[in-house]
């Protein structure tokens, strides 16, 4: 029996508050103040990008007056990986490549090499893996492959051209990304996720044939719920498509069945089709937010540690990467240790985003 048959609905307004435990850090676990522990790095390669989309890089700010970050600020291949080495030995387990487009970085290759190599404290490898736009990705998928990376999450808004030009704010074509796509599940990316933001009256409407491209296919389309994140998108609550009114359009024409609960740390919750030919995802941070077991911490091209996506300023570590100025893990421990944010959950309490100064989605990785 369908979800919509049994009306299902297993998306919740309300939020998970986090329940607030100190734990004592031991070897390879480190938890914040709320009690999470340290197990995913995501790494902003660039703040820039070949796509100006209009929920994070918007054309009229991001023109050609934008101050990007200079060549001199962003770390090196080598700065990166001592820090995501401290960090693995930390508790990360999973490391995240994202931008800016993550594939403008050259030789990319060479730092998911060197990051594949990683191993956590008791000897397991480290998964690597990347957030990218797909416009250079079959070009780059075998070589991204060969270096170790195993699965990929490819950012997709629309199938219809019109529609995708004007939430990418590119030139680029729907068919680039697909043959994107496509050149990572032959090369054996598994799984290939397909990331999808919604907009309330602008890509609604992709919705079915996004699901109806990639089911039977083994590519898992993810529904994002419009976040306020950055100060420069100009967000605003009625343009957000709630997660549970997709998964009733969805089920509608695709019957779906709730995986099960959401596993821990995970952004998605996920749902299998009946009939066995796959699954779909939401990601609801503003329906229902999932800061109760956020386990990451971000590091931006320049340098940067966030230890949340809505967070202004973050810890600069450049020096103690560049000079050796300070010690990196106590840093990055203390970093962790003093952590207590969970601004969605907050926004999901107070019904309305807070007037602090986000840093931009481009500049965190999102
Ligand atoms: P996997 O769980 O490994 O598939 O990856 P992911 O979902 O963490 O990564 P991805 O880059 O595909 O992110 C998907 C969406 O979730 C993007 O819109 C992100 O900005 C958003 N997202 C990722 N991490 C967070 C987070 O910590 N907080 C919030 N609010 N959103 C996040
Ligand atoms: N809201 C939701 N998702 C966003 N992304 C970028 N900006 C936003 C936003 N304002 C998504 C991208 C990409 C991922 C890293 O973040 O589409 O898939
Ligand atoms: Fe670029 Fe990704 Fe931001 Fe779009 S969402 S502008 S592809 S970094
Ligand atoms: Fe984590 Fe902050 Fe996102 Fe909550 S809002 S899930 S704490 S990054």
């Amino acid at each position: 029996m369908s979800l919509t048959a049994r009306r299902v609905i297993a998306i919740h307004v309300a939020p998970r508050l986090a329940v607030a435990t100190r734990r004592e850090p031991t070897e390879g676990n480190t938890f914040d103040l709320l009690g999470r522990p340290l197990r995913d790095l995501r790494v902003s390669l660039t703040d820039r990008c070949n796509f100006r989309c209009t929920y994070c890089m918007p054309k009229d700010v991001f023109n050609k007056d934008y101050q990007y970050l200079a060549r001199e600020q962003i770390l090196s291949f080598e700065e990166i990986e001592r820090l995501a080495r401290e960090a693995v030995s930390l508790g990360v387990e999973k490391i995240r490549l994202t931008g800016g487009e993550p594939l403008l970085r050259k030789d990319i290759e060479v730092l998911v090499n060197q990051l594949s190599q990683l191993r956590t404290p008791d000897g397991g490898p480290v998964d690597v893996t990347m957030t990218t736009n797909g416009s250079l990705l079959a070009r780059k998928a075998a070589a991204l492959r060969d270096a170790g990376m195993t699965r990929i999450t490819v950012s997709l808004d629309a199938l219809d051209q019109h529609t995708f030009s004007a939430m990418s704010g590119s030139d680029a074509s729907v068919g680039t990304v697909l043959d994107g796509i496509e050149a990572a599940r032959q090369l054996g990316f598994s799984p290939v996720k397909v990331n999808t933001v919604v907009r309330r009256g602008v890509n609604e409407d992709q919705i079915i044939p996004i699901v109806r491209r990639f089911k039977g296919t083994g590519v898992t389309p993810r529904f994002i719920e419009f976040m306020d994140v950055g100060s420069t998108n100009r967000w605003e609550l009625r343009e957000v498509v709630p997660s549970a009114e997709l998964v009733r359009r969805i089920d509608s024409v695709f019957p779906l069945t709730p995986s099960g609960a959401r596993p821990g740390r995970a952004t998605s919750r996920t749902f299998d089709f009946l009939d066995g030919s796959g699954r779909v995802g939401f990601i609801s941070s503003v329906t229902e937010p999932f800061c109760a077991d956020c386990s990451r911490l971000r590091l931006t091209a320049d340098g940067r540690l966030f230890t949340c996506l809505f967070g202004a300023e973050g810890v600069d570590v450049r020096a103690a990467l560049r000079h050796g100025d300070g010690d990196l893990a106590g840093i990055l421990r203390s970093v962790w240790y003093e952590r207590s944010e969970r601004y969605s959950e907050l926004r999901g309490e107070s019904g309305a985003p807070g007037t602090a100064q986000h840093a931009e989605m481009s500049l965190l990785g999102g």
